[in-house]
């Protein structure tokens, strides 16, 4: 395996080769991400909700989210490591956006950042770009503007929204964007999308059309069951498989299995005859 750059990702759009991109936010599951040979690694503010408990994703700062991104650049050897502006990161104005972009690619090791679909996103975006930093687009549900958008629910459902949706590919792409998240939209929607802009489009919730598919690990291994979007596909329930190794080792730890002789020191027995006799 080698390191992913930027004409790998570009690409596969090319050659019809899917991509692949998850989430992580900490050094061991981006370690074991970057093993499965996944193309890019999203250390999403979605961290929020399925690490750190909070309701929103707007809770997240920009120190948390340099904090996580750094943690995945360790584990991620491979993979184009790509870090989620938070909300706070552009609400002062484009030179403040700027440079905590920036803190993504200079204090964590990013190798792109990704900005959701805002009012001002695609000012933001071209003064991001024009700073050398690559960014990816995220159009559809926008979770950081969901009440704008009448809630967590599927965009692009009529023409009006529909062409919303496609003008705002367009513009990321004339921006300059190196790739595009889409978020529950229909999948011929998505699929129009797909085909009118050269850069990839990443799909969640959006059908089997896009050029690559991102998923939240935790939603994957069945590590958060706050709830689950329809467009998830769980493919491993982990929450059991830890329940019961942690309720074995309480129980080996209250009858006195472990820690057995495998899992101790010893020392000599002179030692402790020394010890108990008073002598240093
Ligand atoms: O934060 C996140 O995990 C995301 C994905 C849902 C694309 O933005």
């Amino acid at each position: 395996m080698k390191k992913k750059i930027f004409k790998d990702i570009l690409g596969k759009k090319l050659s019809g080769e899917k991509i692949t991109m998850l989430t992580a936010y900490d050094y061991s599951m981006a370690k074991l991400i970057d093993q499965a040979d996944i193309d890019m690694i999203l250390v999403g503010d979605s961290v929020a909700n399925v690490v750190l408990g909070l309701e929103s994703t707007k809770e997240m700062t920009m120190d948390q989210m340099v904090y996580h991104a750094s943690a995945v650049r360790r584990g991620a050897e491979n993979a184009l490591v790509v870090g989620d502006m938070p909300f706070e990161s552009y609400q002062l104005d484009i030179a403040q956006a700027t440079c905590n972009a920036r803190r993504f690619i200079d204090e964590a090791g990013c190798d792109a950042i990704k900005l959701e679909w805002f009012d001002h996103c695609l000012e933001v975006a071209k003064e991001i770009i024009k700073a050398q930093i690559p960014v990816m687009g995220h159009i559809g549900l926008t979770p950081q503007t969901a009440e704008a958008l009448g809630g967590f629910k599927v965009q692009g459902k009529d023409t009006e929204s529909a062409k919303k949706l496609i003008d705002q590919a367009v513009a990321l792409e004339q921006a300059g964007c190196f790739s595009l998240v889409l978020e529950c939209i229909p999948d011929k929607i998505a699929e129009m999308i797909t085909k009118k802009i050269s850069i990839p489009t990443i799909g969640i919730g959006a059908g089997l059309f896009c050029d690559g598919q991102v998923l939240v690990t935790h939603d994957i291994l069945g590590l958060f069951d706050r709830f689950k979007p329809k467009f998830s596909k769980q493919y491993l329930d982990l929450s059991s498989i830890i329940s019961s190794a942690v309720m074995l080792y309480r129980n080996e730890v209250l009858s006195g299995q472990f820690p057995d002789k495998e899992h101790s020191f010893t020392v000599k027995q002179e030692v402790i005859d020394k010890l108990k006799g008073g002598q240093n």
